[in-house]
């Protein structure tokens, strides 16, 4: 999908030459500022009741007399003008044009949806992420799906003075989407395809498509590095696991980076303490803590920010088998640290306890680790949010910011001391498990334990990662929260001395 933006005023509307017109409305006062054209049509319909402005509806039109465009789709929006609304009514519209005969769309923000009047880079953003999100079939392992959308460009109309803020906004989007697109590919595909090795295949082209290093270890790799508790998850299956690094060098060489550390659980049964089977398909998923790196490397390194950015995935299966790790094993981590493994499927903190001592080296200013972790989390949030676990105030402000940026929401929840009490073992420094209650803040509470060296977040996204029913497929998330921190995080550094000197010069 290629998005764009032009300079289009809402008066002249009704002339645009296109393939389709998307008009986004709200409120009452809907036809304000419009082409005159545009703005019967849309009364007319109104009035005739063939069409309400209320958030949800969209009706498409061929041929519209007295318009230029071949197609017009009205679609309302709350007039709350908020991005996250006119994003959802994009979705609607575009939806609703995917099948049809279009391979261009224009769309414009009527004055009454526009929150601050003038269109700003959040609007373009979010427009660019709600052209992917609809332009995105899975098709790796059926080839017989719909057809690829003949709709495949999208341009934002804008005034002059919007141009520039809606083209960065645009141009940030359409990383994010590319990212957000292969973070869904790779989670949808499943448990036989999207193996521990190919997660190391798909982050070494990564690497040379868009110049990031790269570095995959193998078990011995693994098991020099003393990962006890990675490899006791990894040692009942036949699929090896793998210990993937991906570097984006954007700042100078010695600016302590962003560590992303993704969980690439390929396929969970649970192990020896083995799931029920309902649903057990979805457990393909839970390597997308992995696969939203993956994304969000990739987005970064489109947009090249100033920082350095560390991505680290822990992947292998989690299966039963004559070798697999048994309830009551002990383990010791690379950390030195022992762990009783009461539960096998809580085998997601075991491998990431191991990633998360491995990344010390790197001096990190920040990690954050994303991991489809509990069930409880699940209960806890439900699918809107991410549940966001940090002991540092400052860090968990900038999470929550870049997840409000991108639309891509977290929630914080409570880390108190006491919730790590039900972690106690009689027979190592820890168990792998606390009891029922408070499962998502025990879960983080075990990571914490490994991550006394620097500034971390711990971003649980068992409901956000994919949707389940009717629409089951993976979603990309957290791709854009994490790349809208990234991108904050380069915003926040200081100037360069070249350009720190600058503003001294112009000084009158
Ligand atoms: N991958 C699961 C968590 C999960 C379950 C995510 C369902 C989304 C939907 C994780 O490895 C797991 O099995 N967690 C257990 C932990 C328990 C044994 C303490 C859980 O949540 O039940
Ligand atoms: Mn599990
Ligand atoms: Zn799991």
């Amino acid at each position: 999908m290629d998005v764009k933006h032009q300079i289009a005023p809402l008066a002249t509307l009704g002339s645009l030459k296109t393939e389709a017109l998307l008009l986004v409305l709200s409120g009452d006062d809907f036809a304000q500022g419009l082409d005159p054209a545009l703005g019967a049509l849309a009364k007319g319909l109104v009035q005739s009741g063939d069409f309400e402005v209320k958030p949800g509806r969209s009706l498409v039109l061929h041929r519209p007399t007295g318009v230029a465009a071949a197609r017009l789709v009205f679609v309302a929006a709350a007039s709350s003008g908020t991005p996250k609304a006119l994003r959802a009514a994009v979705v609607a519209g575009l939806k609703a044009l995917k099948p049809l005969g279009a391979r261009l769309a224009h769309v414009a923000v009527s004055a009454g949806s526009r929150k601050t009047g003038a269109l700003e880079g959040s609007v373009g953003q979010a427009l660019a992420t709600a052209a992917a999100e609809v332009a995105y079939t899975y098709r790796h392992t059926k080839p017989s799906a719909p057809a690829p959308s003949r709709l495949d460009r999208v341009t934002l109309c804008c005034e002059a003075s919007e141009a520039k803020a809606v083209a960065a906004g645009v141009a940030r989007g359409a990383a994010i989407a590319a990212g957000i697109t292969l973070a869904r590919e790779q989670a949808n595909r499943p448990g036989n395809h999207a193996t521990p090795r190919h997660l190391g295949e798909v982050a070494r082209k990564l690497g040379r498509d868009h110049d990031l290093k790269v570095e995959v270890l193998d078990r011995k790799g693994i098991e020099k590095l003393g990962m006890g508790a990675f490899l006791a998850v990894a040692q009942g299956s036949e699929e090896p696991p793998r210990f993937i690094v991906l570097r984006y060098h954007g700042a100078g060489g010695t600016e302590p980076p962003v560590v992303l550390v993704g969980k690439g659980i390929t396929f969970d049964t649970g192990g020896i303490s083995i799931k029920p089977a309902g649903e057990m398909d979805e457990m393909k998923f839970d390597m997308s803590g992995a696969a939203s790196v993956l994304g969000t490397m990739r987005a970064v390194a489109q947009l090249k920010p100033r920082v350095n950015v560390v991505g680290v995935i822990a992947a292998c299966e989690n299966m039963p088998d004559g070798r697999a790790v048994k309830p009551g094993d002990v383990v010791t981590t690379m950390s030195g640290q022992t762990v009783e493994i009461l539960n096998t499927d809580a085998e997601g903190r075991l491998i990431l306890c191991d990633a998360l001592t491995y990344v010390e080296r790197f001096k990190p200013a920040a990690v954050v680790d994303i991991a489809t972790l509990t069930g409880a989390c699940v209960i806890a949030l439900g699918h809107q949010h991410s549940g966001l676990f940090c002991t540092d105030d400052a860090l968990a402000e900038q999470l929550l910011a870049a997840g409000d940026a991108a639309l891509d929401t977290c929630w914080r929840m409570p880390l108190d001391e006491e919730y790590g009490e039900a972690l106690k073992s009689h027979f190592a420094d820890m168990g792998n498990v606390g009891g029922r209650a408070g499962g998502a803040i025990t879960a983080a509470c075990f990571l914490r334990k490994f991550t006394g060296k620097y500034p971390w977040a711990h971003l649980d996204i068992a409901g956000t990662a994919w949707k389940s029913g009717a629409d089951k497929g993976a979603t990309g998330r957290p791709v854009g929260l994490l790349t809208e921190f990234v991108l904050a995080r380069a915003a926040q550094e200081p100037p360069r001395k070249t350009a720190a000197a600058r503003p001294a010069a112009k000084r009158r």
